[in-house]
């Protein structure tokens, strides 16, 4: 305890720059274009900083959000049905090139928030400063990518087709109205890489932030009233429950877009009585694993895997959550990690180079602290000095080891700083953990030998979504599809990827002959239909 005794600031040991003006009271949610000031029961912000005062540490309000009821959740939801019209609403037949052009005015606006929202991302979640700016900055780069790539797309199918004598024209619309949901690690940008692609295929949108990472969207509620027509983003805050239940329990919801638990994704996609007219595009839970073969090369393996089990205090979908090591270096490693491990700088998320920032999430601390008790009871040991050390929302990075299977942490996904080291003799045991997993999103293989690492690839291809050679899991970049298996996700992510999952494919066909031909000339050249079109999106 006595390294953390004085981690968190006093208010006068806040620099001016980083220091919040004023108690964020964010009062306002957007229904049909108007910014609606909610004047009911608020949910208070309590940012994981908290402040120290004499001997004492005071939690820290920051902010408050509305709890909305069903009702306005049902108005939100009317007026993106409204807006989507049954498909011929003014946004889904827009044509892209408006729409782009809507997004484009969006980005312009957003960027001039970026001190605001990477502030409000630091006291609200701990990240810490570059990784703050660095979701701004992402996001923005992956909006404008994915405008780049919608005008692809429509280059592509600026075409007609001739098969066995049917001439058709093959675009992709929208599917309708989506109701898209983001998690807390990254409010920001995964809520984003879904929110964006939902809105440029022509989709009208409810969207509701996360339960943390949510006093950022103060700045932006009025760059989204004035980025878009009425209805066709729709902006909501309370509990799940209440919210979005009763959206889903509607029906009229056809894509759910969420990233976050599994249990959750479920329970909220049962609520929809119409289960094949839902799309469901998730991004789910995920226990990645690091196989450290006996012939790894030690220093890769330990700066790959501390970046990528300790950013963001392990709290990334991606994070490697478990280590495997082959037992004849184990010792070697542990050596190695636990010593990177010291030199990581803990503290306040603006303090330069600092890696490990407190929790956001209520109840964290103590529920890594029963995952570490509980392994402590079935054999394994904190190896590293300070691990699991706790002041307040403060958890110092706890490494566990010899870990096995009887412990939950070799199951559950801890999303924080606990590093599990699993010691391995035989390359089944590791093979096994995959195949036996619910999660499937991606692993990580640390070895030299090119025959071994092609033989793990081919017995370890069929279980995830990516396997990472001598490099640490990640999402990026994001022109590559993020893909997960079993529980991990459902659907694919990526720039190119989002514009397909948010849309289907509409065919215009016709008999190929004289008359027919004629027809569709005449549409094409009088520009008689928005869909049935040779234009060129430049
Ligand atoms: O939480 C999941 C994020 O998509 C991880 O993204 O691997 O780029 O940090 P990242």
């Amino acid at each position: 305890m006595k390294i953390l005794e004085n981690i968190f600031p006093t208010s006068e040991q806040i620099p001016l720059e980083w220091k919040l003006d004023n108690f964020t009271e964010q009062r306002e949610y957007l229904i049909n274009g108007e910014l609606r000031t909610w004047n009911g029961p608020m949910k208070v912000v309590i940012s994981p900083i908290s402040i120290k005062n004499g001997t004492q540490i005071i939690k820290n309000s920051i902010g408050s959000t509305p709890l909305l009821t069903e009702k306005e959740s049902l108005q939100a939801l009317d007026s993106a049905v409204n807006a989507y019209g049954n498909g011929t609403g003014e946004w889904p037949t827009m044509s892209i090139e408006k729409r782009i052009a809507h997004i484009e005015q969006f980005v312009v606006e957003m960027k001039k928030q970026r001190i605001s929202v990477v502030k409000l991302l630091m006291w609200e979640i701990g990240k810490n400063l570059p990784d703050s700016e660095k979701e701004f900055d992402r996001t923005i780069i992956y909006i404008e990518d994915t405008i780049r790539e919608l005008k692809n797309l429509d280059h592509g199918n600026s075409k007609f087709e001739n098969e066995e004598g049917i001439i058709a024209q093959i675009r992709r619309v929208p599917l309708g109205v989506a109701l898209c949901m983001g998690p807390y690690n990254y409010p920001l940008n995964e809520t984003f890489t879904t929110l964006i692609p939902a809105l440029i295929m022509g989709n009208t949108v409810v969207f509701k932030p996360a339960k943390y990472g949510v006093l950022f969207m103060k700045p932006l509620m009025k760059v989204f009233q004035e980025s878009f027509p009425k209805g066709v983003i729709n902006i909501i805050y309370g509990k799940g429950r209440e919210t979005v239940g009763a959206i889903m329990a509607t029906g009229k919801i056809d894509v759910f877009a969420f990233i976050g638990i599994n249990k959750g994704a479920s329970d909220i996609k049962k609520l929809h009585p119409k289960p094949h007219r839902l799309r469901s595009v998730l991004g789910l839970d995920a226990k990645n694993p690091a196989f450290i073969l006996h012939d790894a090369d030690i220093d890769t393996a330990v700066s790959e895997t501390i970046a990528g089990s300790l950013s963001f205090n392990g709290q990334r979908c991606t994070a490697i959550k478990i280590i495997f090591v082959h037992e004849s270096i184990a010792d070697a490693f542990l050596k190695k990690y636990t010593n990177s491990l010291t030199k990581l700088k803990f503290g306040m998320p603006w303090e330069k180079d600092v890696k490990i920032t407190p929790l956001p999430e209520i109840g964290k601390t103590a529920y890594l602290k029963e995952l570490v008790k509980d392994a402590k009871q079935f054999g394994a040991d904190i190896i590293n000095e300070n691990g699991g050390e706790i002041n307040d929302t403060f958890f110092y990075p706890a490494v566990l080891f010899p870990v096995n299977s009887q412990m939950r942490i070799y199951h559950e996904e801890q999303f924080g700083p606990v590093v599990p080291i699993v010691p391995y003799t035989d390359i089944e045991e590791i093979i096994n953990y995959s195949v036996q997993s619910n999660f499937g999103q991606q692993l990580s293989v640390f070895g030299t030998d090119s025959e071994n690492i092609g033989l793990l690839i081919d017995e370890l291809a069929n279980q995830v979504g990516r396997i990472n050679i001598n490099a640490q899991c990640q999402r990026g970049p994001d022109n590559y599809p993020f893909i997960g298996r079993k529980d991990s996700a459902e659907g694919t992510l990526s720039v190119h990827d989002a514009l397909r999952a948010f849309s289907i494919r509409i065919l215009i066909s016709t008999k190929d002959n004289p008359v027919n031909r004629e027809i569709f000339k005449t549409i094409v050249r009088e520009n008689q239909s928005n869909y049935l079109r040779l234009d060129y999106v430049f």
